[in-house]
């Protein structure tokens, strides 16, 4: 049994399904992320795993005990909300204090661990200082202190970035991944930033629907994913029809292709996958190719993506750049390992 375990945990609102049979299994010291798009059920699980919400079905236990009924303050866990939630009217080292003082910790004993909290998140000196008399950044450094001045079994953590701008964002998620990691604290990462949740977590939970689509490592679910939501949420993907002729075979612009020629399939081939070279290249070993011409080329700083045209159909190849790139109308090959490709059923509309 793993130190976190949910099984079939489900929650539903009047007719709504908001949470659907989710199991999930977290290793002591494991940081998983639970990324989706919104309304996917994500803050009802972590509420549920918080004790702010009674799960409908299902069973939630922690190091071996129980907690499914547990009242929140008797599970220690540690949540830091999307809005921070800090109180305004306290001093930071209070806000800090809170949970503490809740807990009837001796004075002497609090001032020691807020100091120490405010230390670990780089805000030393600032405890006397009202929430509003910081930065967005250093709130929701606050709000994070508080989380773990606790010493929580678990750390939950709500879309916790959302609120912050892109810089500032990148820094605190280094910031937070290095902090969970020095004290091995298990965590739960809430987000729908497939960014966050691939540099910040061990393994991911993909979310759909209130169910999990794919749990893995992220190149499991860049690479390899399960569904074709996965693969369309996480990461970009080109997403070309394949057509079936008359004898059962592949092709995608009218060109074979050897995959699977189902009815109404799309293939999925990854933007960086794929290469551009001359039409007169040989086709290697293992790989798969199809021709068209080139309609423009964007530079986006670090890569080019090169736009093709071909078949009536357009697919993005992302090159690094710095390398030559073919002039617009130049007739091409895309090129891509065959390994690459995935089929996935299109939906019913
Ligand atoms: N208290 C509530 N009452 C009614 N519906 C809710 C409530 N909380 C969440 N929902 C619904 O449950 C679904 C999942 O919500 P939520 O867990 O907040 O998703 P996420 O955090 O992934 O955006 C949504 O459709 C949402 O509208
Ligand atoms: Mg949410």
């Amino acid at each position: 049994m793993s130190y976190l375990e949910l099984a079939g945990l489900q929650k539903r609102y009047g007719n709504s399904v908001a949470v659907d049979d989710v199991s999930l299994s977290v290793e002591q010291g494991e940081a998983v992320a639970l990324l989706g798009p919104s309304g996917c059920g994500k803050t009802t699980t972590l509420r549920m795993l918080a004790g702010l919400v009674a799960p409908d079905h299902g069973a939630i236990s922690l190091d071996g005990a129980e907690i499914t009924r547990l009242p929140a303050h008797r599970r220690n866990m540690g949540y830091v909300f999307q809005s921070y939630a800090l109180f305004p009217h306290l001093s930071v080292a209070r806000n800090i204090a809170f949970g503490l003082e809740e807990r009837g910790v001796a004075r002497q004993e609090i001032a020691r661990r807020v100091d120490e909290a405010l230390a670990l998140v780089r805000l030393a000196g600032l405890g006397q200082r009202r929430p509003k008399e910081l930065s967005g950044g250093q709130q929701q450094r606050v709000a994070l202190a508080r989380a773990l001045v606790i010493q929580p079994s678990v750390l939950l953590l709500d879309e916790s970035l959302s609120n912050l701008d892109a810089k500032l964002r990148d820094a605190m998620r280094h910031e937070i991944r290095s902090i969970q990691r020095s004290l091995g604290i298990t965590t739960l990462f809430v987000t729908h930033d497939q960014v966050e949740a691939l540099t910040m977590c061990d393994r991911i939970a993909v979310m759909h629907r209130g169910r999990i689509a794919q749990i893995g490592g992220a190149e499991d679910i860049y690479d390899r994913p399960a569904t074709r939501f996965v693969a369309e949420f996480v990461g970009r993907a080109n997403v070309l029809p394949i057509q079936r002729d008359t004898q059962g075979r592949a092709s995608v612009w009218e060109q074979a292709l050897p995959v699977e020629a189902a009815m109404n399939t799309d293939l999925f081939v990854r933007p960086q996958r794929m290469r551009i070279v001359p039409v007169s290249e040989p086709v290697g070993e293992g790989m798969a190719r199809l021709t068209g011409r080139v309609l423009r080329s964007v530079f986006v700083g670090d890569h080019v993506e090169v736009l093709v045209e071909g078949g009536g159909g357009q697919l993005t190849v992302e090159m690094p750049s710095g390398i030559a790139i073919p002039a617009e109308g130049a007739e091409v090959a895309v090129v891509w390992p065959h390994a690459e490709s995935r089929v996935f059923a299109r939906e019913a509309p």
